[in-house]
């Protein structure tokens, strides 16, 4: 009986007007589910930093994303370049602190997920990372000293660090100040951990599809060109796209050249290959002293790949979430807008440096539009509770 009810149902389907039961496969449809957000594993704990998952940590890491004082010129906090109104990035083609670096800042939503940080990937934890934007002379240009200073005076600051961590560090004691720094960057990184991918129209469209039935409500609805651009974004054969943005941060997570270096700049950048020897010899990394790893759990550092042709002038693929908001594009900002990205791909001859690892597109000057007018649909609303926090 049951039976005979869902099929008279599926008749229906089929019959009624305005519904496409047939207009994904089964194959498409997991592919789809793939790309999904319902799809997005639970964030796996960072065994690198004990505090990561402790709600103390995110609430202080949340106070020192957004605090300006964190800078020489009183200006500049991690929030200045990645904005949750411009999904924590800055809308700059190079990102500028104390002063202008040579850097597009990307977004940092969702990069929990990630095993490597920055565009080289010369860093392997959030907490490493957010100490080098701290002391990078470009970014916020603040010695670990300082920061322990702030973190003394503000005596709100000196209550969360002390109930988490433990007392600060008496002045002079160096090696101390280092590790109220990285207690720091733990803070910094439990908040960024909160800083997670919501769901976009793509993926309200995708769960309409998964429960079999069509979207209907304007926020998961695709239009006839974004749904003929998520057809040649599915086609490796067409697009290729989904060889390198693929799962549901839409991004492989690890490096590729895709002849993405400025062909007007004087310098060509080493990419991944300079980036990797620098994650190596990190102090910070996963396997030195201010890590809470066990030996065994650097598998990421250990096995990384260190040589190859095919690490020069790579970079990480970045997310594709949120990516109309992230503009301009490429490591370097040198492509303004979503257009050029697309123009690249389109006309992609070899590579400044190194082998580029695309290969040439046999899609039409439409469907290029249409993928581009896809990538719209992958907007989502900054995460709940990330933004600037009332202070006391
Ligand atoms: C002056 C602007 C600026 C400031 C300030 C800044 N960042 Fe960034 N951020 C960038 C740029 C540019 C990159 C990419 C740099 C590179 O790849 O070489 C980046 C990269 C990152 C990444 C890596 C994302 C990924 O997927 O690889 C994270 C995470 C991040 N920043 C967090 C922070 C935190 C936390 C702070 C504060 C402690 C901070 N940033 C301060 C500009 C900035
Ligand atoms: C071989 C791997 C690879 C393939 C295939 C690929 N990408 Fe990328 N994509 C990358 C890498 C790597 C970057 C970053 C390059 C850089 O920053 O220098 C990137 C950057 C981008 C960006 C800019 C994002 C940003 O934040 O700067 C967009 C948009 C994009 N890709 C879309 C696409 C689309 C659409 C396709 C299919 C036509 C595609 N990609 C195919 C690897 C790939």
């Amino acid at each position: 009986m049951k039976h005979l009810a869902r099929l008279l149902v599926g008749l229906a389907l089929l019959c009624a007007p305005g519904a496409r039961a047939d207009d994904w496969t089964p194959a498409q449809l997991e592919l789809l589910r793939a790309l999904w957000i319902g799809n997005l594993p639970a964030l796996p704990p960072d065994p690198t930093n004990r505090y990561g998952d402790d709600p103390r940590a995110a609430e202080f890491g949340r106070l020192l994303f957004y605090d300006r004082r964190l800078s020489s010129n009183g200006k500049t906090a991690c929030a200045t370049c990645h904005d949750p109104a411009k999904a924590f990035t800055d809308g700059r083609a190079l990102a500028r602190g104390v002063g202008v670096t040579d850097r597009n800042a990307p977004t940092i939503i969702g990069a929990a997920w990630n095993t490597w940080f920055f565009w080289d990937g010369r860093k392997d934890s959030q907490w490493s990372q957010a100490l080098a934007s701290t002391e990078n002379p470009l970014e916020m240009n603040f010695p670990r000293a300082g920061v322990v200073d702030l973190l003394r005076r503000d005596r709100d600051y000196t209550r969360r660090y002390r109930a988490i961590f433990g007392d600060l560090p008496a002045r002079g004691d160096a090696e101390g100040v280092t590790r109220a720094f990285v207690n720091y960057g733990k803070a910094i990184e439990a908040f960024e951990r909160r800083v997670l991918p919501q769901p976009s129209r793509f993926d309200r469209y995708v769960a309409a599809k998964l429960e079999g039935r069509e979207p209907k409500a304007s926020n998961e609805k695709l239009s006839l060109d974004e749904e003929m651009g998520l057809r040649s974004f599915l086609s490796v054969e067409q697009s290729q796209c989904l060889r390198c943005h693929n799962g549901p941060l839409f991004t492989n997570g690890t490096f590729h050249n895709i002849g993405s270096q400025n062909r007007k700049a004087a310098s060509s950048e080493e990419g991944r290959a300079a980036g990797v020897k620098k994650a190596l010899v990190d102090e910070f990394n996963c396997r030195g002293k201010y890590s809470d790893a066990a030996p065994d759990q650097c598998a990421e550092l250990d096995f990384a790949r260190v040589d190859g042709a095919q690490l020069v002038g790579a970079f990480k693929a970045p997310s594709l979430r949120n990516v109309a908001r992230t503009g301009p594009y490429f490591h370097d900002g040198h492509v303004k807008s979503l257009d050029d990205v697309i123009w690249h791909y389109r006309t992609t001859q070899g590579a400044p440096l190194g082998q580029s690892e695309l290969e040439a597109a046999t899609m039409t000057g439409t469907e290029f539009d249409q993928l581009r007018i896809f990538l719209g649909s992958l907007d989502s609303p900054a995460p709940a509770d990330t933004g600037p926090p009332r202070r006391r």
